[in-house]
This record gives structure tokens, C-alpha cells and sequence, in this order.
């Protein structure tokens, strides 16, 4: 989240190099110029890489993914393309499971978060690695469903649900987050004959350094109970039959680096857990909440998602022992560092402005509408053309988006090499808060999605049409075009 144009020139190179950019200016103003970015891959934790775990190189020197050539993907499906990798999305999966198990002494479970990127194929797929998942909205908790997510393992977030998605979480049987008093009202209001199970959102009053809009565990946050609540809420759940509490939650933030804040977190957890049961609730679940980052850029360098559950996992058992607490099981919610570096997307060179002296344009099929990542937080990203991705680099581009709007830049100070209209470009690491925050501003069309593996490509999202933007719209009588 960087914002300085000095900053920001160091950390593309960087990129460029561990892309495999081999330019000897480039080579030389980086430190991470050991090799090129097919040897710095991390498969054990694939938050770690710019590039999915399945990349490769085919003998022409063309990028593949999934043993699916990229050019030829895009040819096929159209651009701008999300792709994704299923054996990133698996591995990470595995990873935060594995992890568990190995670092926690008691049962646990890893829950995606959804808002990441939602979709019936990514449910599936991460109820098949056995994950739960947390959904923030009926549209993410009918794709959870829809994609055979077991209600038991869905968790209803929100800071202002509304009496439809209530209804629909109880009616599914799926866990609901109290997270203000407002959702005690309308959850007694809907009077459920059924126990509903809850689990309690604190506010644990931790600050940690990411973007401010992506904070959350701060006090001045919108999310959850303040900690001066806690028993009043507590106590007051006490009196309404239907109410099951079964766990305490927090979230500190996303794309968060360091791992002290989510181990003070563990500490805040555990006091409220002493109270909860000291009040007559057998709550069993800690959740955590999710919050760990991803590499973008070849500076970044984020803790592996072993390292991560290490530090939360033992953070909890310590703290729970501290107080003499029985085990709770330790869920945690994952949503970037469980899709960010599977994904990638792939977008057509069009027209290409020099301003002298200034800088070079190139512009994209695509932009702010499938990626508002770097126009909403400064994000930065790495890309590379996918039919020569070591060549040297020539020149310094502004990767623009084709929207109207100046402001719509998807990378500045790429280096690239000799780059034509009609070239397809990768850009990595867009597998969350990509398709999910993608709008129709301009009324451009949402990409297509294919997810690869080994070899074959499935279409998983259908590229809408310009003809369907139009589907909601209706034009009054009186307005009607004279014919
Ligand atoms: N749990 C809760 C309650 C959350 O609010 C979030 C993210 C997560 C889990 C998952 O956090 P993660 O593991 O992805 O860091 N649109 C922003 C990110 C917003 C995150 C919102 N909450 C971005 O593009 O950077």
C-alpha cells in the first residue's frame, strides 16, 4: 500500500525481476535478483508467490498455468479472462488445514471467507477440501449453499443484516454472527422456534498497520460489540431461549504482515471466552477472524500460512491455559491468502499514447471494473506479457484501464519488453477482491472465469453480455422512443 512514486518505481523492478524481467537495469537496482520467479515459488504457502503454484514455462518460453496456455486461454475465452489455478486454491486450502492440525492440540476449523471471491465452483471446491465458509449476504450465502457447503459449516457475518438474510440463515440452519444489538432485535422479532447458534463479534480493539479502509479491529470500527459490552450482551443472551451461543469472533484486518497483533488478539478472545462460560454459556468456538497478506509485489513478504496458524494457534492454547480455560476449537477465516495467488487475469493491448518525456500509455480490454483494487487502496501489482515473460525489458509503461476515468490505472512503471496492441498480459495475484468487487461502471461487461487444471480449462463463470446489463433497466411508457 504503498504511495510514494520513489517507493513504488523500487518496488515494480523488484517485481519485474522476480516476474523474470531480465533487464540488466532492472537486475541491478533490486536485491531480489537471485532468479527468476518460476525458482522462488513457495508451494507449501502459496500466499508467498506472485504466481500461481502450477506456472510454467512451455519450450517456446510461453506462460502456462494449469497446463493451459495462457495466449490460448485468452483466445478462447475472451479478454479480460480471470483464471484460476485449482491447485493453488487446493493447496492453501490444505495448508491452513494441515496447519491446524499440526499447531493447534485441539479441534479446528478453517473458514474461507467468501467476499473474497464467491462463486458455486470455488464453494464446491472448498467444501470438498473440507473448509466451512463465511458469507456476508444472501447472494454469498445462496452460492455457499448452492455450491454444497454444509449449513454447519456456514457462518453468517454482517454489520447490518437484513430480516431476509436472517431468515434465510436460520431457515438453513447456518451459524449468525451477532454483531450489534440490532441483530438481536430482528432475530427475536423472527422469534425462531429453533435454537439458533451465534457467535458473539467483539470489537478487541487491536490496531495493525494496513490500509485504513481495510482496518476492522480498531476501536472506531463499524464491526461488532465494544469490549465495555460485552458482558451486558452477554447476560442479555442469557434471557432469550432461542439464543445458542457457541462462539466468540474478532477480525483485526486485511493483508496484515505482522503476527504480534493476531497473537495479542488470542488474549482478548480467551478473557471474553472466561466470561462467557462464567456466565452460563458453553461457548466452544474462538474464531480469529482472517487477515493474512499476500505478495503482490517481490517486496512484499508476507509470513507463510504455516508461520500465521503457528502464531495464532499457539497464541490461543497459551492463553486458554493462562486461565485455565478447557480448549475451544480455533476457527479462523481466510479469505486472500486462500485465493489471492491462485488467480490471475488476462487482458488484451489496445492503443498505446507517448507523451514525451512524461511516460508511455498502454491500455487495456479491462480495468477498474474487474480489478478496483488500485484505484480504491494505491494496490500495486506485477504483470508480464504471457508469450515472452523473461524477455528483457525495453521500456516503462502506465498500464491503463479502459474506463473513463484518469484515474483508472491498473500498474504504473511497468517494465516491459517490446509490447504491441493485440499482446495478452497477465496480471497476477487478482484471485480475491477481483471478481467480487468488479462493477459494471461504463456499463462494461464482468470477464468470463475459467479455472485450470492439469491441462483442462472449465469455464466457471459465464462472460455477461452487453444485451444483459440492460436486463433491470425499464423505461416508463411515457418515455418510450416515438416510433
Ligand atoms: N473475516 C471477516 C469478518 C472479514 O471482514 C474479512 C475481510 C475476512 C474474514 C477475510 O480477511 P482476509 O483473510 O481476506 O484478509 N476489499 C479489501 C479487503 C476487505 C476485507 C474485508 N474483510 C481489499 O481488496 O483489500
Amino acid at each position: 500500500m504503498l504511495d510514494s512514486g520513489t517507493l513504488m518505481t523500487i518496488t515494480t523492478e523488484s517485481a519485474a525481476v522476480a516476474a523474470g524481467l531480465t533487464s540488466a537495469a532492472v537486475v541491478a537496482t533490486t536485491p531480489e535478483a537471485a532468479g527468476p520467479y518460476e525458482l522462488e515459488r513457495d508451494i507449501e504457502s502459496p500466499n508467498r508467490n506472485l504466481t500461481p503454484i502450477s506456472s510454467a514455462l512451455d519450450a517456446k518460453g510461453r506462460l502456462q498455468v494449469g497446463g493451459c496456455d495462457l495466449a490460448d486461454l485468452a483466445q478462447r475465452y475472451g479478454t479480460p479472462l480471470y483464471v484460476l489455478d485449482e491447485a493453488t486454491l487446493r493447496a492453501t486450502c490444505r495448508a491452513y488445514r494441515q496447519a491446524l492440525e499440526a499447531h493447534y492440540p485441539g479441534p479446528s476449523l478453517a473458514i474461507y471467507a467468501s467476499k473474497a471471491n464467491s462463486s458455486l465452483a470455488i464453494s464446491a471446491l472448498v467444501a470438498s477440501e473440507g473448509l466451512g465458509l463465511d458469507a456476508v449476504s444472501s447472494g454469498e450465502l445462496l452460492t455457499a449453499l448452492e455450491g454444497g457447503m454444509p449449513a454447519e459449516r456456514i457462518v453468517l457475518h454482517g454489520n447490518n443484516k437484513s430480516r431476509e438474510e436472517l431468515t434465510l440463515a436460520i431457515g438453513a440452519g447456518v451459524t449468525v454472527v451477532l454483531d450489534n444489538w440490532h441483530d438481536l432485535a430482528l432475530l427475536d422479532e423472527l422469534a425462531p422456534a429453533a435454537p439458533v447458534s451465534l457467535m458473539l463479534r467483539l470489537t478487541p480493539g487491536i490496531e495493525c498497520h494496513t490500509h485504513e479502509y481495510i482496518q476492522t479491529g480498531h476501536l472506531d470500527s463499524k464491526f461488532g460489540f465494544d469490549p465495555d459490552q460485552l458482558e451486558t450482551v452477554l447476560r442479555e443472551l442469557t434471557r432469550h431461549p432461542w439464543a445458542q451461543l457457541t462462539g466468540l469472533h474478532a477480525h483485526i484486518g486485511s493483508q496484515i504482515f505482522e503476527l504480534q497483533p493476531h497473537r495479542d488478539l488470542a488474549g482478548v478472545l480467551a478473557d471474553a471466552l472466561a466470561l462467557a462460560r462464567s456466565l452460563g454459556h458453553p461457548v466452544r468456538d474462538l474464531n480469529v477472524g482472517g487477515g493474512l497478506g499476500i505478495r503482490y509485489v517481490a517486496s512484499d513478504d508476507p509470513p507463510s500460512i504455516q508461520e500465521w496458524v503457528r502464531g495464532v494457534a499457539e497464541a490461543v492454547h497459551q492463553a486458554c491455559q493462562q486461565r485455565g480455560l478447557a480448549l475451544p476449537r480455533l476457527l479462523c477465516e481466510p479469505g486472500r491468502s486462500l485465493v489471492a495467488s491462485a488467480g490471475l487475469t488476462l487482458y488484451r493491448i489496445g492503443s498505446r499514447k507517448e507523451v514525451p518525456g512524461i511516460r508511455t500509455y498502454l491500455s487495456v480490454d479491462g480495468g477498474m471494473s474487474d480489478n478496483p483494487r488500485p484505484i480504491t487502496y494505491q494496490s500495486q501489482y506485477t504483470a508480464v506479457l504471457v508469450e515472452q515473460p523473461r524477455a528483457g525489458a525495453s521500456e516503462r509503461v502506465t498500464l491503463a484501464g479502459k474506463h473513463c476515468e484518469s484515474g483508472d490505472i491498473l500498474l504504473k512503471d511497468l517494465a516491459l519488453p517490446p509490447a504491441q496492441s493485440g499482446d495478452v498480459l497477465a496480471v497476477f495475484a487478482t484471485g480475491a477482491y477481483n471478481a467480487s468487487m468488479a462493477s459494471n461502471y461504463n456499463r462494461i461487461p464482468k470477464p468470463a472465469a475459467v479455472l485450470v487444471h492439469e491441462g483442462a480449462a472449465d469455464l466457471v463463470q459465464r462472460r455477461e453480455q452487453p444485451e444483459e446489463l440492460l436486463r433491470y433497466d425499464l423505461l416508463p411508457e411515457r418515455l418510450a422512443p416515438v416510433t
